[in-house]
């Protein structure tokens, strides 16, 4: 990849342009001052210190108004941009390639308003998911969307990549559940579609371009989501099970017995249970250990009635050894750890170097198998293993059981050639063999655009084309990504 000549390079000029826009100091950070390299670091590298670009400018602007003055100049002089949330996507779309200017949405964390009655919230791009949540919490309500990233990603980031996260298989994807969406398009109009409606079929719903953009057509600079009531009574269940085979009959009669309340229904294997407790030595909440685990969730408006629909599921799929052991959450700070077990999955699989993940969406009866067949071939290939001289620690699959999205995650010593050769295309290609999507939620980014075509056809992808140059014609927004 190189960079295109195209683009502008950045200049003191330029820099002073932004500088007297931004007026605050702390709003432009740039590499021409020789102290600012290590204040800029973290805006050019991921989440995953996987990607790492080389930018020289990150603008924090502070007002709608200033994203558009920013685009405009940007369009005008040829200046490629990133658009930075929280910086936790996993498909290195966040960060720059070469010297792409960083904006920032940071500064933009503004509740607008909310809405006792409609439960619907309007607020900048910038606020940290955790924050709306927590705002919601106060008024009654939840965001609709949860994650393990909570506590730095943005809204205006969770939409732009779609996040799917905890709770999709109760609340919905993004889009169903946002009703409105203020962008800055790349010439610096500002699309204000920051609709509170519901029901609005007056014309093409163009703020969907926006869900799961990934920042390649505009700039999302507020939204306004429709949040569901917070539910009084809240369990959580772990559960440790015998097979694969166990856990969809587990999900089955979750969905037959708890329908209306079963608000997480998610897949860990024994084997990233296990690599959580080397990582960090918590203990794991069952005993035995088992091949396969089940966090249930469960959420509604009557303790009463939940309790009790929940204790004659239990008592079922023990009777019925459809699960071999079980804790349920006595409280809150017990429902945390339970959670833990499953949303600290990522963050360690990180501690022995690097990590190959794959988000897939495949049909949920085969969806195990492929973590398998993946295992079985790169232990054939002599790639994994206990010790220094294998790169692979282990092969390991967990995720959003309710919604037939498999994490199949490589953790490893290194990153290798060996190692690639052995995943890439075969995951893409078994995944395609399955009529599968090989990005389920986390998007395309840089790591995923070069597989596009195992999910995507040759008219869906022209079709795209066409719409990045309908809204971006100078391409420059987020470029070398997504398509
Ligand atoms: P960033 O990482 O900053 O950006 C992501 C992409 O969106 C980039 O392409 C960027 O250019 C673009 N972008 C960001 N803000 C804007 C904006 N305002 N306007 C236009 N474009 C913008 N994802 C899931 O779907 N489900 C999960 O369960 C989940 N769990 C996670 C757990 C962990 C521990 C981590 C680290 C990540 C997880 N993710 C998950 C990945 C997920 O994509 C992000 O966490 C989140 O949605 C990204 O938000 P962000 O603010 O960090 O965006
Ligand atoms: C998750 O579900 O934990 C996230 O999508 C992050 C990951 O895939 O590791
Ligand atoms: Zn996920």
């Amino acid at each position: 990849l190189k960079r295109d000549s195209k683009y502008g390079q950045i200049n003191k000029e330029h820099v002073k342009f932004f500088q007297d826009l931004l007026g605050s100091e702390s709003a432009v950070i740039n590499d021409f001052s020789s102290d600012a390299t290590d204040d800029i670091e973290p805006f050019n590298s991921d989440w995953m210190r996987k990607y790492r670009g080389h930018t020289k400018l990150v603008l924090k602007p502070g007002s709608t108004e200033e994203v558009s003055k920013i685009l405009k100049y940007c369009n005008d002089n040829m200046l490629a941009v990133v658009p930075q949330g929280g910086n936790t996507g996993l498909v290195g779309g966040s960060v720059p390639v070469f010297d792409e200017i960083v904006v920032n949405l940071q500064r933009m964390n503004n509740i607008r308003s909310f809405d006792e009655v409609s439960g619907i919230l309007v607020a900048d791009a910038g606020v940290i998911l955790e924050v709306a949540d927590n705002y919601l919490a106060e008024n009654n309500h939840i965001f609709p969307l949860d994650l393990g990233a909570k506590g730095s990603c943005q809204i205006g980031g969770n939409i732009a990549t779609n996040a799917g996260g905890l709770r999709l298989l109760r609340y919905g994807s993004l889009h169903g559940s946002v009703l409105g969406i203020e962008a800055v398009l790349p010439d610096g109009t500002i699309m204000d579609d920051l609709s509170k409606l519901r029901k609005n079929n007056t014309g093409y719903d163009i703020k969907q371009l926006f869900i799961g953009g990934e920042g390649t057509i505009g700039i999302v600079t507020g939204i306004s989501i429709l949040c569901p009531q917070r539910s009084p009574a809240m369990n959580v269940a772990y559960f440790g099970l015998e097979s694969y085979e166990k856990c969809q009959e587990a999900f089955r009669e979750a969905k037959n017995q708890l329908s209306e309340i079963l608000s997480a229904f998610e897949l860990m294997d024994g084997r990233s249970q296990k690599l959580i407790n080397k990582a960090t030595g918590k203990k794991m909440p069952l005993e035995s250990e088992y091949p396969f685990y089940c966090l249930i969730e469960t959420s509604g408006s009557n303790t009463d009635h939940d309790n009790e629909k929940l204790q004659t599921f239990l008592e079922h799929v023990m009777e019925a050894s459809i699960v071999s052991d079980g804790v349920l959450a006595q409280d809150q700070t017990q429902i945390q750890e339970l959670w833990s077990c499953r949303e600290s999955i990522s963050e360690c699989l990180g501690h022995w170097g690097g990590v190959y993940k794959y988000d897939l969406s495949l049909p949920i009866s085969s969806m195990y198998d492929l973590v398998n067949d993946v295992r079985n071939r790169l232990t054939e290939a002599g790639l994994v293993g206990d010790d220094e001289l294998h790169p692979v620690v282990d092969v390991v699959g967990y995720g959003h059981m309710g919604d037939a999205n498999l994490h199949l995650n490589i953790p490893t010593r290194r990153y290798d050639k060996e190692v690639e050769k052995q995943l890439e295309p075969f995951v893409y290609e078994w995944v395609k063999g399955k009529n599968g999507s090989i990005s389920a939620e986390h998007g395309l980014g840089i790591a995923k655009k070069p597989f596009i075509r195992y999910s995507r056809s040759e008219t869906m992808i022209k079709l795209m084309k066409q719409i990045k140059d309908l809204y971006d014609p100078n391409g420059i927004m987020n470029p070398y990504k997504y398509i």
